[in-house]
């Protein structure tokens, strides 16, 4: 059979996107063990502000980290250091999601904390450039994004283990304008690539006495890609008799996390890069807006944390960027401490936020002039971090939520 040029334009641009995931599964093959913190002399953490409201929020978050490791940050053990330069100008300036020399920067750090990046899509006033996260994601093998969302409650502790370095993702600007009709875009799932995020998502499960993971495809439907995603799963539990699991679709699964009579029953989720990004923005809005969540980008070398939530341009437009939740940015700080090691501090400050945002409520942030600032949202948090009756408030509420 005869092709057209376009169609022999297509193939060979879809020879270049195998090689290509050919080549990463190589080096997911041969990639270095887990760092090890505990051996690292001085743990550098590059906090980037993002655009928007992102700087607003990641200097509040910077606050309160600074603020809860000023021991380990004086004796030289931490260093948290400015990465400027990951705004939508720059980007656009050199046409590339990440400039060269951010990335240099990013990649001498060992924990990145990231404000909010503007995403362009096609029609918007900046070119079709690749997201930033979905380019850092990818150049740090951050492939687990791991996202907690609690509602005391209503008895609700889910965390999203939500792959995130391949699916729709992996090749999201890769895809090909065949001609004016045909627009065809790519989905991987890799052996490899599947394994090690349901793998973590079951280590969670088995540490944290969690007891039963869920694992949420459309693999009757997308039957090669989430078929593997399926068939590893199975693989991968035999190796963890005590945890149950079950698996459920994407479509019903967001009905269910909905359904009173259900949803308290999920506790760690497993899932396909796309999912997991619809899922989880769900899920921080039953908790009370993706303002709340925190995320946490983690890979066996670097870590990212940032929010869940884009850069709000509009918040920035309307004069309102000073109003902005830090919220989310302060949850991401507090994933960044488990992840280092600092897990006293990162437990009191989850309660602290859980204490200001879920039950004191003593300040309420509107997004507008008339509820409270950032800044003085953030130090609410810190105040209350520092509370020696902190625990004994936070199980306290807890109790009462129950009864
Ligand atoms: C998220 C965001 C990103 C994503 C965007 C900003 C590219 O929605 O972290 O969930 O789709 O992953
Ligand atoms: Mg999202």
């Amino acid at each position: 059979m005869a092709f057209s040029d376009k169609t022999l334009a297509a193939m060979e641009h879809f020879g270049k996107v195998l090689e290509q995931q050919l080549e990463r599964v190589e080096m997911m093959k041969s990639a270095a063990d887990w760092i090890d913190y505990g051996s690292v002399d001085r743990i550098i953490i590059g906090v980037c502000g993002g655009d928007g409201i992102g700087p607003f929020i990641s200097e509040h978050a910077r606050t309160v980290l600074e603020d809860l490791l000023a021991d380990e940050i004086a004796s030289g053990k931490v260093e948290v250091r400015t990465i400027d330069g990951l705004t939508i100008e720059n980007r656009v300036k050199v046409m590339k999601p990440i400039p060269d020399d951010v990335l240099e920067e990013l990649k001498k750090c060992h924990v990145v904390l990231k404000g909010p990046t503007t995403t362009p899509k096609k029609g918007d006033p900046w070119p079709n450039i690749e997201s930033a996260n979905v380019a850092m994601r990818k150049h740090l093998d951050l492939f687990a994004n791991v996202r907690p969302v609690k509602i005391p409650e209503q008895g609700i502790d889910w965390v999203f283990f939500r792959e995130n370095t391949e699916g729709s993702y992996a090749l999201g600007s890769q895809g090909v304008d065949v001609n004016d009709d045909v627009a065809i875009d790519f989905c991987v799932t890799t052996k490899q690539g599947s394994e090690r995020i349901i793998r973590l998502a079951f280590d969670y499960a088995r540490r944290n006495a969690m007891g039963k993971v869920s694992v949420v495809t459309k693999a009757n439907v997308v039957k090669a890609t989430d078929g593997k995603f399926l068939d590893m799963a199975e693989e991968v539990a035999k190796d963890y008799p005590e945890v149950k699991w079950d698996d459920w679709f994407i479509d019903i699964m967001t009905a269910k996390l909905l359904d009173p009579y259900r949803a308290k029953d999920f506790k760690v989720m497993v899932m396909p890069n796309l999912y997991g990004d619809i899922l989880t923005d769900e899920a921080a809005q039953i908790q009370g807006g993706v303002g709340t969540a925190g995320s946490a980008n983690i890979g066996k070398r670097y870590a990212m944390f940032e929010a869940i939530h884009g850069s709000a341009p509009r918040m920035v437009d309307e004069g309102r960027a000073q109003y902005a939740d830090p919220s989310s940015m302060i949850k991401a700080a507090a994933m960044l401490l488990n992840h280092i090691g600092k897990t006293v501090e990162s437990q009191r400050l989850e309660m602290a936020l859980d204490v200001c945002g879920q039950f004191e409520k003593r300040l309420a942030m509107t997004g507008r002039s008339d509820g409270a600032d950032g800044a003085a949202y953030a130090q609410y948090v810190l105040d209350t971090v520092k509370d020696p009756g902190l625990e004994e408030k936070w199980k306290g509420y807890k109790e009462g939520f129950k009864a």
